[in-house]
């Protein structure tokens, strides 16, 4: 058996940002055009009215200032309110793959190492763009990189399953390095015309290389131990699949093609489940001085509770750091662009523990420590 540890971290951020502001006033205009062409129905009472959005509710519910997203023009156009990309040829990279690859070559160059020596790439994300040839696949010609490829989704919790089935593999030597990527694009799944959620999500890409402790080029986080859990909720839903077109009006714009959820269902039963998941991991190890907490970033409430609970105390500054104001919800992502801006400073045998979550539900916890 080889002890895994994760050498290397990176971070795609996409260049365009869309201020909780600019959100609102699209929205807003968005739902003045709809109530304005609704209007007899509206009167008779036969429906109701677009309610209006505010940045402030925005900002007290979710601690969400603005978002990071692949296209800003589409998604606050009222008559689009959807991002719109390019329609690559099947010939050049994919979308995911491109940004993917960015994030790679971040992390790949912390560790010290080329895209020619991974062995196994794992997408790790909410959503592929196509349902095959996997876009894992495809990341991996781009590096170079030998072995094999494959994708996988677990939604939100994506990244720390991902991170568990690399570094069994590294554990056990069926592959001696690994690349988890996760190119979260967001925005597409989002629904921009409902207000309850239009405020949720950012784009964004994220790497974590693994490999052997004893081949890591310089500073490196053991992998301690990885643990996983899953129980079915359709709290957080999306009924988009490949069966679409079979059913009755499948392909129509329905609402439930896009991401669905019962928000405060969702806060109140994850809350306990994730602090449970992370306080039975700890003491199964026997880690009771956790320096930090890299916690999925969807709401600066839900990781106040978890730090809370976690820590048996409210976290000091620095204990658990979010990252959500600036970036929104990145689905797998959050905790992994957490980790990797808010770890250099950890000192030698120092344990920190990086935890994901959201639907399925699942939860996703990795403990390490500073070599
Ligand atoms: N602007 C203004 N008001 C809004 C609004 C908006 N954008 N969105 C919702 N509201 C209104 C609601 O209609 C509701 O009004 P009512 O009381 O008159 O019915 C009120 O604000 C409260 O809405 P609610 O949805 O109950 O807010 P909340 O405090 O639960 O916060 C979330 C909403 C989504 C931020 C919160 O539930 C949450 O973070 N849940 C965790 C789940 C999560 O983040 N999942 C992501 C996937 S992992």
């Amino acid at each position: 058996m080889f002890q895994p540890a994760i050498t290397g971290s990176g971070v795609f951020t996409p260049d365009q940002v869309i201020t909780n502001d600019e959100l609102v006033e699209s929205f807003n205009a968005y739902a003045d055009k709809m109530n304005a062409q609704n209007a007899d129905a509206i009167a008779a009472g036969d429906m109701d009215p677009i309610p209006h959005s505010s940045s402030e509710f925005i900002f007290k519910a979710s601690g969400i200032e603005q978002r990071h997203v692949l296209d800003k023009t589409g998604v606050l156009n009222p008559d689009v309110m959807h991002p719109q990309l390019r329609q690559r040829s099947d010939d050049e990279p994919g979308v995911m793959t491109e940004m993917a690859v960015d994030a790679c070559i971040k992390a790949l160059t912390q560790a010290g190492l080329e895209g020619t020596d991974i062995d196994l790439v794992i997408c790790a994300a909410s959503n592929m763009e196509r349902a095959y040839p996997a876009v894992a696949i495809e990341i991996q010609q781009e590096l170079g990189a030998q072995g094999f490829a494959f994708d996988m989704n677990v939604a939100c919790s994506s990244a720390t399953f991902g991170i568990q089935a690399a570094a069994d593999m590294v554990r056990s030597g069926s592959v001696r390095r690994a690349i988890v990527v996760n190119p979260e694009i967001c925005s597409g799944h989002l629904e921009w015309r409902d207000r309850d959620c239009h405020f949720i999500f950012g784009d964004v890409a994220t790497a974590t290389v693994i490999e052997r402790s004893e081949d890591a080029k310089g500073d490196y986080f053991e992998i301690i131990s990885t643990r996983c859990a899953t129980k079915f909720s359709n709290n957080i839903r999306n009924n988009l699949g490949f069966l679409r077109r079979s059913r009755p009006d499948g392909v129509e714009d329905r609402r439930d093609m896009q991401f669905m959820q019962n928000g405060r269902k969702v806060f109140k039963e994850v809350v306990p489940m994730v602090s449970a998941h992370m306080l039975s991991h700890l003491e199964a190890e026997g880690v009771s001085d956790v320096r930090r907490l890299w916690l999925h970033q969807a709401n600066k409430s839900m990781n106040d509770f978890i730090g809370k609970k976690v820590m048996g105390r409210t976290p000091e500054t620095g204990e658990q750091p979010n990252i959500l104001q600036d970036y929104a919800n990145t689905s797998s992502a959050g905790s992994i662009i957490a980790f990797s801006k808010f770890s250099d400073d950890f000192q030698p045998g120092e344990y920190g523990m990086i935890c994901s979550f959201g639907a399925g539900y699942s939860v996703g916890s990795v403990l390490v420590r500073r070599h």
